[in-house]
């Protein structure tokens, strides 16, 4: 990471799994601050995929950073998806869904899981999958998955085939740092999706979630760019490659980048010069913006931190902002503002209004965080985690207004 005096923090995450009996192993957190300032808190659950997840502030008066993070869907679905399920003219074909008004195809991308996609309970179903992909392909084009576990990437690929849209998935394998067999796992998932359904919706795959953050986490070390960092690095690229053989083998190395995504000032260049993209989450609420100054916060860090680096590097990677977006309420009142703005559905809108179509007309790639409220991780965190959606769980609209200004 930059020592730069411009530097904020963002990103991160808690790399942690369900299993039926919920273990809590150790917690941190982490800060950066000007230069560098860590707490950590990690939250380890059981075993198998990590899903990461900031953690939570819990005290606002404290110096307690939580960053963001990236979603997955919790242990049993609760099938809150069907309560508010498109309609069908023809309630057998799913393509036949009527559209809403108040949707607008003015985002880039979506950051989505399915409902029930971890280890070991799963509990997704292609139904609810249809459901969402028919709102979803309302808004975007283009949606990033996080992990292939529970066979997320044929349910996302069977519902975008049964909905007949026009959308791709940039597809996710979430390896864990200390179990290879997770990456092994979905790489078989992955291969066995793009065997069944071609390569037509499948925009890439991406190696790796916040992986150097957490190596970095658990060997008490803060730079993507050191020699432990490098360790990392190295581990990843070989599951990267692995990967590229892979599509090797089925002859589509040509046809499907292979990328990875991580905490924007956690990108290790020895990853990033193995992949052809990178997806950098870049949250100003957990850097303590306004939220006036939220989505210029977003474009400077992100192009600072991200692109400019990246341009640098022999293969010249793409870079996206794998999430960015504003929480609309807190669970406790304790983590209800960042310190300088609320967490609120105004605020949402003000950050839709200030950050998409300005997005849209800077050519910047990024997948929104996120597509609805997942009240798995308010259980678990608290505070804001649960409440990044544009919808709630239920997949009713919050009381925004979708920008409009068709997205490339
Ligand atoms: C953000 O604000 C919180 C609460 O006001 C504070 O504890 C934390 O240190 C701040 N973090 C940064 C990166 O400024
Ligand atoms: C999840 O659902 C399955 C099947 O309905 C059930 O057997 C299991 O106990 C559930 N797990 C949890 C954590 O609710
Ligand atoms: C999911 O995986 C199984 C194999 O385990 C496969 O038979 C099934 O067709 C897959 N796809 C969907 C959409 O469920
Ligand atoms: C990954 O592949 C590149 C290109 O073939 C190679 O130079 C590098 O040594 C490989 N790294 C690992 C860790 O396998
Ligand atoms: C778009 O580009 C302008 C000009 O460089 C910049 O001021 C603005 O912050 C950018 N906004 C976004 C959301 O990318
Ligand atoms: C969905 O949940 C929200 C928030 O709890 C609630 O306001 C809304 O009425 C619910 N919608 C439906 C259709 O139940």
């Amino acid at each position: 990471m930059a020592d730069n005096t411009n530097y904020e923090s963002v990103g991160s995450g808690l790399n942690y799994s369900l299993e039926k009996s919920k273990r809590r192993s150790n917690r941190s957190k982490w800060i950066v601050l000007g230069s560098i300032i860590t707490l950590l808190a990690l939250i380890a659950i059981g075993v198998g995929v990590g899903v990461s997840v900031s953690n939570k502030n819990k005290n606002k008066n404290n110096n307690d950073l939580s960053t963001s993070s990236s979603s997955s869907s919790g242990s049993n679905s609760t099938d809150s998806s069907s309560s508010d399920a498109p309609k069908q003219t023809d309630p057998n074909d799913p393509s036949t869904f009527v559209k809403d008004p108040n949707l607008k195809q003015s985002f880039y991308g979506m950051a989505y899981t399915p409902e029930g996609s971890l280890l070991p309970d799963c509990g997704n179903s292609l139904d609810a999958v249809i459901h969402d992909i028919q709102v979803m392909s309302q808004l975007t084009k283009r949606v990033r998955l996080y992990g292939a576990d529970c066979n997320q990437s044929a349910l996302v690929l069977e519902a975008i085939k049964q909905t007949k849209v026009d959308m791709e998935v940039f597809l996710g394998n979430y390896p864990t740092p200390d179990d290879e067999t997770a990456y092994t796992r979905q790489r078989d998932t992955i291969k066995a999706a793009i065997q069944t359904y071609g390569t037509d919706h499948i925009a890439g795959i991406t190696v790796g979630n916040e992986y150097i953050l957490n190596y970095l986490n658990a060997h008490g070390a803060t730079d993507p760019n050191s020699a432990v960092g490098n360790t990392g690095g190295e581990q990843l690229v070989a599951d990267i490659n692995d990967t590229r053989s892979m599509l090797n083998d089925l002859q589509l190395s040509k046809t499907i980048p292979i990328g990875n995504s991580d905490a924007g000032s956690y990108f290790n260049n020895l990853v990033l010069e193995a992949v052809d993209y990178g997806l950098s989450n870049v949250h100003p609420w957990f850097a303590n913006t306004t939220i006036q100054n939220a989505a210029s916060w977003t474009a400077t860090f992100f192009d600072e931190t991200n692109v400019q680096p990246a341009a640098q590097l022999p293969n010249k990677p793409k870079m996206y902002i794998a999430e960015t977006g504003w929480p609309s309420e807190s669970s406790d009142a304790g983590n209800a503002n960042n310190g300088a703005s609320d967490a609120s559905e105004a605020n949402l809108q003000i950050f839709l209004d200030n950050f998409v179509c300005q997005a849209n007309t800077n050519g910047t790639g990024y997948f929104f965080f996120e597509f609805t409220d997942e009240p798995w991780k308010d259980k678990l965190y608290g505070g804001v985690e649960g409440h990044w959606g544009l919808f709630h769980s239920n997949r009713t609209l919050k009381r925004i207004t979708i920008p409009d200004c068709p997205a490339p």
